[in-house]
């Protein structure tokens, strides 16, 4: 049997801060309203000359520090982001080539807020049937190029960043199982209702952005996740206590309560880092499985749950062991 191993975990955050006070002077908001409703405190913004791919790399390169190999060593990258650098060619295949990688796969998989999960999904299958030996796998984002700043409703949800791990060919379990689920009738609950093929014009005015029913979004995502939870569980024959650690989809910390609360993990065992970053959609599974790998939470051995819900509908979860 074949297994993918996380053999190192990486992540980026832009250096420029937006905090809740900051937001107060842009739209009718409080930080007591966001911080109460959401979790959330402070977002990075990517610079002006910033974009996803910068993002992906810094990320890319801190993984494949940590796991102690080098760029050629890489025979698969796979980026998940709703926001590329441009139309084509793919992030993967612009990151490819500052990587100075040549010849093998790379492409974009873009599920929204899922896409991290949906892309280890797929590199997995890469790895277990012998087509890839090592693959870079990455979450980044730039959701502010998408955010509506005069959009309270949403423009104090979002954040940009980019998380990445490198995932490797073992005979020792690492991926237990991946579940991908996604359901497109509810595609105008959480969308950007225009882009290259469907309303151009709003591109070129660089109007595209997101629009969200957030509170019909709110009530879907909560007990979607608790299902995929019991769903991910139930296919392995594990029991809740079994999970070391639940690292969520970081999109508002009551949504992170409840499906801890359904799995009976204290929050002591969850990893929450959206106060710092907010919902940084494809880049926030990664985003919080480096940061309590890098203080040292996570160790080797211990059950992962990692779960994301968002555009599409999408949803997923990966069952490993680190
Ligand atoms: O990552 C993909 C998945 N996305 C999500 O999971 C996001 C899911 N949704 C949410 O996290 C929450 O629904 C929100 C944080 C977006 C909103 O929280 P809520 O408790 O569902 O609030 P609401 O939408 O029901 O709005 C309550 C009130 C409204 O005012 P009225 O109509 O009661 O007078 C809103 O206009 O809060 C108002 N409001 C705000 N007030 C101050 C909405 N945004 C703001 C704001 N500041 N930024």
């Amino acid at each position: 049997m074949i297994y993918s191993r996380i053999i190192g975990t990486g992540s980026y955050l832009p250096e420029k801060i937006l905090t809740n006070q900051d937001l107060e002077k842009i739209v009718d908001t409080t930080d007591q309203w966001i911080v109460e409703r959401t979790g959330i405190k402070k977002r990075h913004i990517a610079g002006d000359e910033e974009y996803t791919c910068d993002l992906a790399e810094k990320a890319a390169r801190n993984a494949m520090q940590m796991a102690g190999i080098d760029a050629k060593d890489i025979d698969l990258i796979i980026v998940a982001t709703t926001t590329p650098d441009q139309v084509f060619p793919s992030t993967a295949c612009l990151l490819q080539g500052r990587l100075g990688i040549h010849g093998p796969a790379a492409f974009d998989v873009q599920a929204v807020c899922t896409g991290f999960v949906y892309a280890v999904s797929v590199a997995d299958k890469f790895i277990k049937t012998g087509s890839a030996k090592r693959a870079l796998v990455i979450g980044a984002e730039t959701l502010s190029r998408i955010t509506d700043w005069n959009d309270r409703n949403t423009c104090v949800l979002f954040g940009d960043g980019a998380g990445a791990v490198v995932l490797e060919a073992s005979d020792e379990p690492g991926i237990i199982s991946t579940h991908l689920h996604a359901d497109g009738a509810f595609e105008n609950m959480l969308r950007v209702p225009s882009g290259i093929s469907r309303n151009y014009g709003a591109l070129r005015e660089g109007s595209a952005f997101m629009e969200m029913r957030g509170n019909e979004v709110f009530k879907m995502a909560v007990t979607t996740l608790g299902r995929i939870v019991d769903e991910t569980l139930e296919a392995n024959n594990m029991q809740k206590s079994d999970v070391d650690w639940l690292i969520p989809h970081q999109a508002n910390i009551r949504i992170i309560q409840a499906t801890a609360r359904k799995l009976r993990t204290p929050m002591e065992q969850v990893v929450v880092t959206v106060h710092e970053h907010g919902n940084t959609s494809a880049a926030s599974v990664p985003l919080a499985l480096d940061t309590a790998v890098r203080d040292a939470r996570i160790k080797r051995g211990e059950t992962l749950l990692m779960e994301a819900f968002g555009g599409g509908f999408t949803w997923g979860s990966v069952l490993a062991k680190f």
